[in-house]
């Protein structure tokens, strides 16, 4: 991993009125990192992703990006053209529901081949092969390449959502609850691909879950959330075999249960 971290978080806060969204957050990631980030439904999760990828503008705080150039940004005074192209080109979004994701009324092979024209690719026939390999990495048969998303399974749009979101090669990827709504036997063969495709492109991802066996598998590191803040964080193994707070041994014990 570089020495340079890709992101520089300082005590982001988000508010909803008086109501806290998430509140003093600090960290950094580092190019081909994972983070998990659990917590109970309500936690802050998804304000801290939203506040993250520039959805949401956070209500105070710093969060820094390294851009390609080797110069760090602040995002919050990032102007609008800038922050789109870098949400199509050097990011990644993962819906929970991929109809988000998705452009549900054009072909798969469309759904791919809009983000390379986003970032300048013309060539049609390119287009096309490129779309038709990363179907094929997310195990969609190439022969519904021409087939739009809202005929495809739970699972399979899940898949080509992740495929677009890949296909520019993107630096760092955001991910909420991606395996949520999918039955256990798709979602172990949904995180077997996350896996394999984050770790051979070297991809640096933040992964928001509630489940801990998605952290297990998929992450370096991990940070736990209560009522908006971040109360532990540290190596995954460390977190999960050794949780300091009680909190997280909880959360821990409460999964061995089931
Ligand atoms: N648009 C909004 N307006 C007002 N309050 C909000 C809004 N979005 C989230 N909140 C509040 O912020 C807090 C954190 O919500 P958030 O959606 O970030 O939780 P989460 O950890 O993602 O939960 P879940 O696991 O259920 O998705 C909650 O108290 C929630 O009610
Ligand atoms: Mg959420």
């Amino acid at each position: 991993m570089s020495a340079v971290p890709l992101l520089k978080v300082r005590d982001v806060s988000k508010f909803y009125g008086s109501r806290i969204g998430c509140r003093n957050v600090s960290f950094e990631l580092y190019p081909g990192e994972v983070l998990a980030v659990v917590g109970e439904s309500g936690s802050g999760k998804t304000t801290l992703l939203s506040c993250l990828s520039t959805r949401l503008m956070p209500s105070s705080g710093m969060i820094e990006y390294h851009m390609r150039d080797g110069q760090y940004r602040d995002l919050a005074h990032m102007g609008e053209a800038a922050r789109r192209f870098l949400m199509r080109t050097d990011w990644g979004f993962v819906h929970q529901n991929p109809a988000d994701g998705l452009r549900m009324t054009v072909s798969a092979g469309a759904n791919v081949g809009e983000r390379l024209m986003a970032v300048g690719d013309r060539h049609y026939g390119n287009i096309r092969a490129s779309a038709s390999d990363w179907l094929r990495r997310v195990e969609i048969g190439e022969d519904r390449i021409d087939d739009q998303p809202r005929a495809f399974s739970g699972g399979m749009r899940q898949r080509l959502q992740i495929a677009r979101n890949l296909v520019t090669s993107p630096r760092l990827v955001f991910m909420d609850e991606p395996t949520g709504g999918l039955d256990v036997s798709v979602q172990a063969r949904l995180l077997d691909l996350v896996r394999g495709l984050v770790h051979d492109l070297g991809l640096a991802a933040i992964i928001v879950t509630h489940d801990l066996a998605v952290a297990r598998l998929l992450s370096h590191r991990m940070m736990v959330m209560k009522d908006g803040a971040v109360i532990e964080q540290g190596l995954t193994d460390r977190v999960l075999d050794d949780p300091r707070e009680p909190y997280t041994q909880l959360l821990v014990s409460s999964i061995l249960q089931v």
